[in-house]
């Protein structure tokens, strides 16, 4: 049996209706710039309650223009360790310097302190992230300092499509929330993004600089690049997005089962969700005991039973090479992140997985722990 880490999940009848629409989009011969990319951004904007949405190309070009927009100019914005390269590259992208900043062992998300230590007059933001798919939870206090320090917040939510704290989404906390529907994310259209914000001004920059930096009249206004969403992306978009309430449901479901399930398994520990909060489950992280080697774990896992593990994240931003030799960071410079995240494993999350899958990875894990304990 192979179970995949994660797996994008279409119904028949949700296929036979994006056939209909990419018929309609390649007869139309409007490939770009049309309707279905409308509808899109105005539902994607209504199911966040905000009053503006942005389909670009990638979550990556969401946070490059958000942070073109408030103009870094060699400015230090500074990002967890703990996310995925995208995120700081952005900012390398917008022309601003990444400072990286420790993370917190229980949400895996940024470490409101060590950031609050890093702020200096260099700084112009921060980049949150909300690890798979749990709203930072101290994002209200990360606001609030923010605002007293004239610092912008926007929120890498790649990977939290819907999710929710006191009832608010993801996304709408900060000046912008930046989505990625990379094809293993909560939804996806195959590759694409969108920005969302209330700032009316960010929003018209966003247009703007997803087409090269053209205004409607088509005159060069500001440096932009082709971060275009098409219309067939936009009509699988749309059509993910009917069904997103439906997929965060079934993610829930399958993390209480894993929850049971695992429950009582020595050598593995669970994240926790608090009460207030309606997760995305884009990753179900489970926390290994220091005794368990995550890269051996995860390689009997797959090999063995064909369960295909994953991570959030290893090796944190500061240890790839690319930072390393550019801005001199090192190991030893995030302890947490470095001893936490070594142990971090993800376990299959998607629409398909069944009770009956989650049964077999508890019995493959715990005939993999049992071996690695010998
Ligand atoms: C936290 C995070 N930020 C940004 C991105 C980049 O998304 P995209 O590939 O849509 O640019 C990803 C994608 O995996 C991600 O996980």
């Amino acid at each position: 049996m192979d179970i995949f880490g994660s797996l994008p999940y279409f119904s028949e009848s949700s296929v036979d209706n994006i056939l209909k629409d990419i018929r309609l989009v390649l007869t139309s011969g409007r490939l770009i710039d049309g309707p279905y990319v409308q509808e899109f951004e105005r539902k994607f904007a209504e199911y966040n309650h905000v009053k503006y949405a942005v389909a670009v190309s990638c979550c990556t070009a969401a946070l490059e223009i958000s942070l073109r927009h408030f103009g870094l100019n060699g400015r230090e914005v500074i990002v967890p360790t703990n996310t995925f390269i995208a995120t700081p590259n952005s900012v390398i992208f917008a022309g601003g310097k990444p400072v990286f900043a420790e993370m917190n062992a229980d949400t895996l998300s940024i470490d409101v302190d060590d950031f609050k230590r890093k702020v200096t007059s260099k700084t112009a933001g921060v980049i949150v992230v909300h690890i798979a798919g749990l709203v930072c939870p101290q994002i209200n206090e990360l606001k609030q300092f923010c605002d007293e320090k004239g610092l912008f917040l926007l929120e890498d939510c790649a990977h939290a499509h819907g999710a929710m704290m006191d009832g608010r989404k993801a996304g709408t906390f900060g000046d912008s929330g930046c989505f990625s529907f990379y094809p293993t994310k909560v939804m996806t259209s195959c590759e694409g993004g969108m920005l969302i914000t209330n700032n009316e001004q960010l929003a018209e920059e966003a247009r703007c600089r997803r087409s090269y930096g053209q205004n409607v009249e088509k005159r060069a206004v500001m440096l932009g690049n082709n971060w275009v969403l098409n219309e067939m992306e936009a009509a699988v978009g749309k059509h993910q997005l009917e069904n997103l309430e439906v997929f965060l449901n079934k993610r829930n479901e399958v993390a209480s089962w894993y929850e049971s399930a695992l429950a009582n398994v020595e050598g593995i520990t669970l994240f926790k969700t608090p009460e207030n909060f309606r997760h995305s489950y884009y990753k179900y992280p489970v926390k290994l005991a220091d005794r368990l080697d995550r890269v051996k774990l995860g390689y009997l896992l797959k090999e063995k039973f064909g369960v295909e593990p994953g991570h959030v994240y290893y090796p944190p931003c500061h240890l790839h090479p690319f930072y390393m030799e550019t801005f001199g960071t090192k190991e030893g410079d995030f302890p947490v992140a470095e001893q936490v995240l070594k142990q971090v494993l993800c376990l299959p999350l998607h629409y398909g997985v069944t009770k009956e899958n989650v049964e077999y990875i508890l019995d493959a894990l715990v005939s993999c722990i049992e071996e690695l304990s010998l």
